[in-house]
């Protein structure tokens, strides 16, 4: 009976996650898919500390593991909601890198059974599991410590050689265990280990610090990989489902990231692409002149308009001015302006990072444009609004093989009568590349910090 209703809470922890990544392909039901989840997780611990028992084996440990609950919990709350948006992706590197050591803990503790139990594939999972997590764990650290500014690229020549042979003395090793040819495992065993940690801080060390949220997501395809291989191991169906899950949920989230920069995965992980510090580049050195609008002619042009589209990017993020261009929205219906938002799918620094900003901000879904409609529509835009956007407006994308972001889709603003452009210099965006979109003849730009430039168009558009 125990086992039956386990069994039921293992079933409805699977499907419930299941049905949350489906909630979470849409900003509508995302905040749904997630509570759905999270409750089928929390399901999931009550049925295993309540009513797993295997062999009629009396669980103990509920103080620590009470306690270990408590602390995760508050911690976990209190981050997720004391965290900026812009910082959200080290956050998640953060989370991500203890999901790994989670993985690699287990495989640790278990090893000390492989002596009872020399079933191959257990050792196999449990070596698997352990390299995978502790290569998540210390890069993820590596990747947040990059994120939040702690820690600089590094790279020395012949490094990916290095990295090579290091994976390749990790794998010669593992084998060797598992087809049970090591007298002393446990030592091979903690070399592995140590040799995992370093690969993952060798992996992640030398990659662009912009093409960290690339990264976090295929390190989070391995948290999950890893944590299957756990779930393989004590044969439980709801570790197994989420492992599988996040693996695959990373590894394609990962591949889209590419496609929609137009890179492959090689290219990320060992070429260089913009700095480390991303829109913190120096000044760019300009080819020809731009030209400057000032705030009551753009606040003219724009309340005067018969259609408006905005292209938020990276900058509207980063000065939180999400609400602000909400605002500036309803006052330009007042004036019976049309608005519509283009969203380019890799615009801000993570996946769907201009639709939680706008969704924050009240914007509704049905204003929102993809890539492919808001091409369609832009010729027929009186004015774009660029409020904080650079390389997803580049033309270089479609004109300059040289360029590195050449082949990336990109929102075609120079198709309106009239493009302005807000942001605070003349400074690169994440690729670090000039943007000759700056100097066409129907271009203007705007500078100042978006927030600010929002709420000084407000008044104006509403003094009108
Ligand atoms: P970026 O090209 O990074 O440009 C952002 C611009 O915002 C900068 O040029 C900056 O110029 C401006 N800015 C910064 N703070 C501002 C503020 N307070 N007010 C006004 N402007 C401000 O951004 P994007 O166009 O959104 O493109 C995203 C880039 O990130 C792409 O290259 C993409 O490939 C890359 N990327 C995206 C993702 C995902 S999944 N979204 C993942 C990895 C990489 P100033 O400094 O002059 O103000």
């Amino acid at each position: 009976m125990q086992t039956n209703i386990l069994s039921l809470c293992y079933l409805i922890g699977s499907v419930s996650f299941i049905i949350g990544l489906k909630m979470l392909s849409h900003p509508a039901t995302a905040r749904k898919g997630n509570l759905a989840a999270a409750a089928g997780m929390a399901i999931a611990i009550a049925g295993t500390l309540f009513l797993y028992r295997p062999a009629g084996i009396e669980f103990h440990n509920f103080q620590w593991i009470g306690s270990a609950l408590i602390i995760g919990t508050v911690i976990g709350s209190v981050a997720a909601r004391k965290v900026k948006m812009t910082a959200m992706p080290e956050m998640v590197s953060l989370f991500n890198g203890m999901g790994g050591l989670c993985a690699a803990l287990i495989s640790i503790v278990e090893f000390g059974h492989i002596a009872q139990d020399h079933a191959a594939m257990h050792v196999l999972s449990i070596i698997a599991g352990m390299i995978i997590g502790s290569v998540s764990f210390s890069g993820s650290m590596i990747a947040y410590g990059k994120l939040s500014g702690k820690i600089t690229d590094h790279a020395f020549r012949g490094q990916h050689i290095f990295n090579l042979v290091i994976l390749f003395v990790i794998l010669v090793m593992s084998a060797l265990i598992v087809m049970g040819y090591i007298a002393v495992p446990i030592f091979i065993f903690c070399i592995i280990l140590a040799l995992s940690l370093v690969y993952g801080i060798l992996f992640v060390l030398p990659i662009g610090g912009a093409d960290m949220p690339v990264v976090i997501s295929l390190l989070n395809s391995f948290t999950g990989i890893a944590t299957a291989c756990a779930g393989f191991l004590y044969n439980n169906p709801v570790m197994l489902t989420g492992g599988i899950l996040v693996g695959s949920a990373g590894a394609i989230l990962t591949i889209l990231m590419c496609n929609a920069m137009n890179r492959s995965l090689k290219n990320v992980l060992i070429g260089s692409f913009g700095g480390a510090k991303g829109a913190s580049g120096p000044a760019a050195g300009g080819e020809g002149a731009y030209k400057e609008i000032s705030l009551n002619d753009a606040a003219m042009v724009m309340g005067y308009a018969h259609k408006v589209i905005i292209v938020p990017g990276y900058g509207l993020a980063v000065a939180q001015a999400q609400h602000a261009c909400h605002e500036l929205e309803k006052s330009l219906r007042e004036n019976g302006v049309e608005v519509k938002y283009a969203i380019h799918p890799v615009a801000g620094r993570m996946p769907g990072h201009m639709n939680v900003l706008l969704a924050e901000a009240d914007v509704s879904y049905d204003d929102l444009l993809e890539l492919e409609p808001a091409n369609e529509q832009f010729s027929s835009a009186d004015v774009v609004l660029i409020l904080g956007a650079n390389d997803v407006v580049n033309p270089a994308a479609e004109n300059d093989p040289a360029s590195p972001i050449y082949g990336m889709p990109i929102l075609e603003v120079g198709k309106a009568k009239l493009v302005i452009v807000n942001k605070r210099s003349m400074r690169p965006g994440y690729a670090g590349i000039e943007n000759q979109l700056f100097f066409l003849p129907n271009t203007s730009m705007l500078f100042g910090d978006a927030k600010d430039v929002l709420q000084q168009l407000i008044s104006q558009v509403k003094a009108l």
